[in-house]
């Protein structure tokens, strides 16, 4: 899988999240490391990537001597810097080779979501009052933090109280409304965002380059929108492709880039094309030309909920542009010929109509999965709104 092999492994490869790395550079530059983070935000936008490279970054034999010379001897450690100077973790030394192999003893890592009880944070309480056997921090990840049992949660909370001075805990969620206010109290937060289209399709094409996959920027984009923020969803989705292309052949000069056509097959996804065309056709009460359009695009074999979801989208853009065109600008991932369509389509069009359709094909969207015929809760809403 693509994703772990260009898992970052330092703070210069992380996309996006400029605000949590340079905290963190900070704190490793001045010595000041908090002892509990909290790392929210939706997946697959780098909160594990960037836990790990902060366990790595604190273990790493440069900072180790910073540490033991309470920083007054900085400038007489051979750091590795990044840009502009910050800290970056050597990737050379003993402790940061095993990091990057997963092999770091100092770096403990709990997956909550399958180790909820109250057993486990106890474990974890004696691990963290023992030293760290290199002498130097002990990390430990929690991820999904907020499927702990209720026991659990107040036992971490006893340690997050008073926690011993050579251990750092960071915890991941998805879902930061979970968390009780107490242990909010006692965390650093940050919250990751989303990552743009640009950035996705930044990495996406670098991994291309690296792995001698020849596509086109417009197919880049495609994969990039599909992802809705999630670099990891991406990442996934261009091995997939890279699953379909013909094995050992390598690609040369006159090798045909992949294009927008050929993604949108080998994901399953429907062409951006077809969004104006059936929201024209729903406007116009084309009955007609909407009913062939859903029966196209499902005979291509596009997943019907994924366009369903992908139309209420469409949907939404249209409706805020005609209440106010300048937040288009603010929706991520619209390029120009999109938005011309969007403020089309909005400008001659009642809004209480957008809304009969938003609320329709949501509703339709839903009921697809329990359907014996995959088309017809859209043929219904199609039908319903443009009169038999
Ligand atoms: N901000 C990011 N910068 C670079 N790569 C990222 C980023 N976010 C996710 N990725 C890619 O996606 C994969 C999964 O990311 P991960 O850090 O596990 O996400 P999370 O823990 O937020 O679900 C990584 O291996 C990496 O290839
Ligand atoms: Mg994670
Ligand atoms: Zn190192």
């Amino acid at each position: 899988m693509l994703y772990r092999k260009y898992r970052p492994q330092n703070f210069s490869e992380i996309v996006g999240q400029e605000h949590v790395v340079k905290t963190l550079q900070g704190a490793l530059e001045s010595g000041r490391v908090g002892h509990a983070y909290l790392f929210t935000g939706s997946r697959g936008t780098g909160k594990t990537s960037l836990a790990r490279i902060f366990a790595k970054a604190l273990n790493c034999a440069d900072f180790s001597k910073m540490r033991e010379s309470n920083f007054a001897e900085k400038s007489s450690v051979r750091r590795s810097l990044g840009e502009g100077g910050l800290p970056e973790p050597c990737n050379q030394c003993d402790s940061c080779l095993a990091a990057s192999q997963g092999n770091l003893l100092d770096l403990i890592e709990i997956d909550a979501a399958s180790n909820r009880g109250i057993d486990e944070i106890r474990n974890l309480k004696d691990s963290a009052l023992v030293a760290a056997p290199s002498g130097g921090f002990k990390v430990f990840i929690i991820d999904e933090v907020h499927m702990l049992t209720k026991d659990a949660f107040n036992a971490l909370l006893k340690i997050l109280e008073e926690p011993p001075s050579h251990v750092v805990f960071i915890l991941a969620t998805t879902e930061p409304h979970k968390i009780l206010p107490t242990v909010l109290s006692r965390v650093q937060r940050f919250d990751f965002k989303r990552l743009n289209q640009g950035q996705i399709s930044g990495k996406l094409g670098m991994m291309a380059r690296k792995e001698g996959i020849k596509i086109n920027e417009e197919a880049l984009k495609t994969i990039a929108m599909s992802a809705d923020g999630a670099l990891r969803d991406a990442e996934v989705a261009l091995s997939k492709i890279q699953a379909c292309l013909p094995v050992g052949e390598a690609s040369t000069d006159s090798t045909k880039a992949i294009s927008v056509d050929e993604v949108n097959e080998m994901l399953g996804l429907v062409s951006y094309r077809y969004y104006p065309e059936f929201v024209s056709c729903l406007l116009g009460n084309d009955k007609t030309g909407a009913l062939d359009l859903i029966q196209k695009i499902y005979l291509s074999g596009a997943d019907l909920e994924n366009f369903t979801g992908h139309l209420v989208e469409y949907m939404r853009k249209i409706l805020m542009a005609k209440i106010n065109p300048v937040v288009l600008a603010s929706i991520s991932g619209i390029n120009d010929e999109e938005t011309k369509s969007i403020l089309a389509l909005g400008q001659n069009t009642d809004g209480q109509k957008l809304i009969r359709i938003i609320v329709s094909f949501s509703n339709a969207r839903n009921e697809i999965k329990h359907s014996p015929v995959p088309q017809l809760p859209l043929e219904l809403a199609v039908i319903e709104l443009c009169g038999t």
